[in-house]
């Protein structure tokens, strides 16, 4: 595990991305539970946003993916909604050691 970025760098109930070992990595903070996906939608491997550090629909709900607008449950990146229905973000797996946020190297 390497340390990838602090709890308080991430807005609560907002997303930020994170260049990590030349590849992009998505992290939503819901209070003190952080998710972490691999930038990338299952539907054309291509990145999920256009402009940095929008990842969530405008209720904040859901990850969305700005290119076909496919819905990701924030919890476990299903996709419930759009062209990749049924597919999930890559999880990358984490820990969060007190405000430290550690990832899979
Ligand atoms: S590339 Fe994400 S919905 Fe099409």
């Amino acid at each position: 595990m390497k340390l990838l970025c602090h709890l308080e760098d991430i807005p609560d109930r907002d997303a930020r991305g994170f260049e990590f070992h030349g590849e992009t990595l998505v992290v939503v903070r819901q209070g003190d539970e952080v998710f972490v996906y691999r930038n990338q939608c299952p539907h054309l491997g291509i990145e999920l946003n256009f402009q940095p550090d929008v990842f969530l629909d405008s209720d904040g709900e859901f990850i969305q993916c700005a290119n076909h607008g496919a819905l990701f449950r924030i919890e476990d990146g299903y996709c419930l909604a759009g062209p990749c229905s049924g597919q999930s973000l890559e999880t990358i797996a984490h820990e969060l050691r007190g405000n430290e946020i550690h990832v899979q190297a």
